[in-house]
């Protein structure tokens, strides 16, 4: 009987949240090699300011993790923070800096919460994309253009049982199947064919919406682990109240605004179950992303501003 009951809360550890809460929670994110030409004088890595805020917007505090540390030095940050979101950008799924550190984090978090240690994953865009290859052991990108586009989700039935949805009053979950409120920026995704015919990928998360891209295909917007704590969006709800360059498609309606927050505030909540901390106040303060000032990009990018490293 023992045995059984172990076993089974070994699978359901990642919904139940018995334990006390972390109301002080710090959730990491990778900076990433910098692409675009005109922020490459700025510095060699960098994480948009957008992603800081809409992380601190939901109560937590935010710690920007270097590439190219070792796996010991990856080990204490994870023991250190409650989270990690891994966000878009444009590097190599596979072969960059930031996708070899990611990966590790991904590994450090699958073990962790197999032993009940609570570590919730989310990713944005790229990030999404980096999940499914991550889960899937492969790249099963294809085109799915939707660059510049709002949408509204078309919602899975799977969606309106979810977790990520699940403090959205109806009237908003309703909205966000009917209003575009979701911006998308990106030119590859996984298509719902691909997604449901990948056993790893079709047992690990549950497919919560859909949209078609430019060129008809139909891709994978909004996906939850089913047993692990571990979120992915295609679109950028981070956009919806903190980038605001008039030449892009960014949704600022008062619903757009809302489905943004109440999303940061579910995957801090999530944070808030880990009660992995710093070995010290005073590492927590020197880690922690007050010690850098952002810099205006506002001019020459989609970013208002972006922290640089
Ligand atoms: C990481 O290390 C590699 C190999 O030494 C180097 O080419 C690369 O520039 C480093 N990346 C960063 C972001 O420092
Ligand atoms: C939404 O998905 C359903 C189920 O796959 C499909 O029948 C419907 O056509 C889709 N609607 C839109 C607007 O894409
Ligand atoms: C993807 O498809 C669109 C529409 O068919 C096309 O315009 C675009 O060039 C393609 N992009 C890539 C990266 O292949
Ligand atoms: C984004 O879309 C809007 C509306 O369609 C358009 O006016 C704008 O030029 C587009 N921006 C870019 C950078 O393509």
């Amino acid at each position: 009987m023992l045995a059984v009951f172990v076993v089974l809360c070994g699978v359901c550890a990642s919904r139940v949240s018995a334990g006390p809460l972390n109301d002080r929670p710090v959730i990491g994110i990778l900076t990433q090699e910098t692409e675009d030409e005109d922020m490459k004088p700025l510095g060699r890595t960098y994480i948009p300011a957008s992603y800081v805020k809409y992380l601190e917007s939901g109560g937590s505090r935010v710690v920007p993790i270097r590439l190219n540390q070792s796996q010991a030095e990856y080990e204490k940050i994870f023991k250190s923070i409650n989270g990690m979101l891994y966000i878009g950008g444009a590097v190599d799924l596979v072969s960059s800096d930031y996708a070899k550190a990611a990966h590790i984090f991904f590994q450090l978090a699958l073990k962790a919460n197999d032993m009940g240690d609570h570590f919730p994953l989310w990713g944005t865009c790229m990030g999404f994309q980096l999940l499914t290859v991550m889960v899937a052991g492969e790249n099963l990108l294809t085109n799915t253009t939707a660059e510049n586009l709002t949408l509204p989700l078309n919602l899975t039935a799977e969606a309106w049982s979810s977790r990520i949805f699940q403090n959205f009053p109806v009237k908003l979950l309703k909205a966000v199947s009917q209003e575009p409120l979701t911006g998308n920026f990106h030119h590859y995704g996984v298509t719902e064919e691909t997604f449901k015919g990948n056993k790893k990928l079709q047992q690990f998360f549950s497919i919560l919406s859909t949209n078609v891209a430019e060129n008809g295909a139909k891709f994978v917007s909004t996906m939850e682990g089913r047993w692990y704590p571990f979120y992915g969006v295609q679109w950028h709800p981070e956009v919806n109240r903190f980038q605001w360059r008039p030449s892009f498609q960014f949704p600022h309606s008062s619903n757009a605004v809302q489905v943004s927050s109440l999303l940061s505030e579910f995957f801090v909540n999530e944070a808030r179950k880990s009660l992995h901390h710093f070995p010290s106040p005073e590492e927590e303060t020197a880690a922690l992303i007050y010690n850098y000032t952002p810099m205006y990009v506002g001019g020459f990018t989609a970013y208002e501003q972006c922290y640089f490293f």
